[in-house]
């Protein structure tokens, strides 16, 4: 298969907290270039664990199944690695950082992923001259990026996520895809939060930034971003494995009847919920 697909075949990842219990037990997934995949599915169903799991998240361990990126087994690199190599996950939970501005992080993440994977030793990201990005011409890229979004340029000058509002990190989140331009985006929940403005600002960013070379995860709750950002395809995650996929109808059909009548149509009993039974904590005995 060509170059630029994201090929998930058979994945099955358990937590290292509770190694016995698989929450993913068998995605197969192909991400085509330029196109854009939905997953929704109940809460506890796996799709940050989708999410994390593509991004090499240490608390993760893959038990089985394979992902290829760009020819490579990407399950064997580490996560800047994989952003290095054009990927890029926007966090559900974003984490703050105190005393990390949003320049200073923005402008070592993007000078970093200048580097490439390999290291390219011609390309030194401090050096303007031998490919890093120089202090005026990222101001302005970013001053460029924040304006799609409609951040206040102030922003650049705080602490990550220290003290933002919930639709605040989401348009860093953002912000972040903006200015790293990656080729795979797998954005999580990334409408979570948002007010109906903002989420019409953040959607028509993405919109902005989809191009030919980016593919796109995009994992939701509520088939209303899908307004704005049209899938190529929808998928359900449940019981561990993508149960159904569809087009857009699927979003809409979801919404109406909830997950009930699919999950009774892939063979499962829609009473049982989604998270798996994890093991008890010796201290609660
Ligand atoms: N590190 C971990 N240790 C133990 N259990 C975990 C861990 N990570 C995830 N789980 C469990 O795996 C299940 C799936 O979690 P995950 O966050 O992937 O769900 P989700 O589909 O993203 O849910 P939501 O829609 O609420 O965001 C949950 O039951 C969760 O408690
Ligand atoms: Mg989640």
């Amino acid at each position: 298969m060509s170059d630029q697909y994201l090929e998930i075949r058979d994945l099955h990842v358990a937590p290292i907290a509770a190694p016995d219990t698989e929450i993913l037990q068998g995605i197969d997934l192909v991400i085509g270039k330029g196109e854009v995949h939905a997953i929704m599915g109940p809460n506890g169903s796996g799709k940050t664990t989708l999410a994390y799991a593509l991004m090499g998240h240490p608390a993760y361990r893959i038990t089985k199944g394979e992902v290829t990126w760009k020819d490579r087994n990407i399950l064997a690199l580490s996560a800047d690695k994989r952003a290095r190599l054009g990927m890029f996950l926007a966090f559900q939970n974003p984490i703050a950082v105190p005393g990390l501005s949003v320049a200073s992080f923005l402008r070592t993440a993007l000078n970093a992923k200048r580097q490439g994977i390999d290291s390219n030793p011609d390309i030194d990201p401090t050096d303007p001259t031998r490919g890093g990005i120089g202090m005026g011409e990222f101001r302005k890229l970013m001053r460029a990026k924040m304006a799609i979004l409609k951040m206040d340029e102030a922003f650049a000058m705080r602490y990550v996520n220290e003290g933002f509002s919930g639709g605040e990190k989401k348009r860093l989140e953002m912000l972040q895809m903006a200015v790293l331009e990656p080729e795979m985006a797998v954005l999580d929940e990334t409408d979570s939060g948002l007010d109906i403005d903002a989420l019409r600002i953040v959607a028509e960013g993405v919109n902005a930034m989809l191009n030919p070379n980016l593919g796109v995860l995009l994992i939701t709750h509520y088939q209303r971003l899908l307004n704005y950002i049209k899938p190529d395809q929808v998928h359900v995650l449940a019981r561990g494995r993508i149960i159904k996929s569809g087009g857009k109808d699927l979003a809409l059909r979801l919404e109406e009847e909830g997950y009930a009548p699919v999950l009774l149509e892939a063979g499962y009993d829609a009473d049982e919920t989604d998270a798996p039974e994890l093991a008890e904590p010796a201290a609660a005995h």
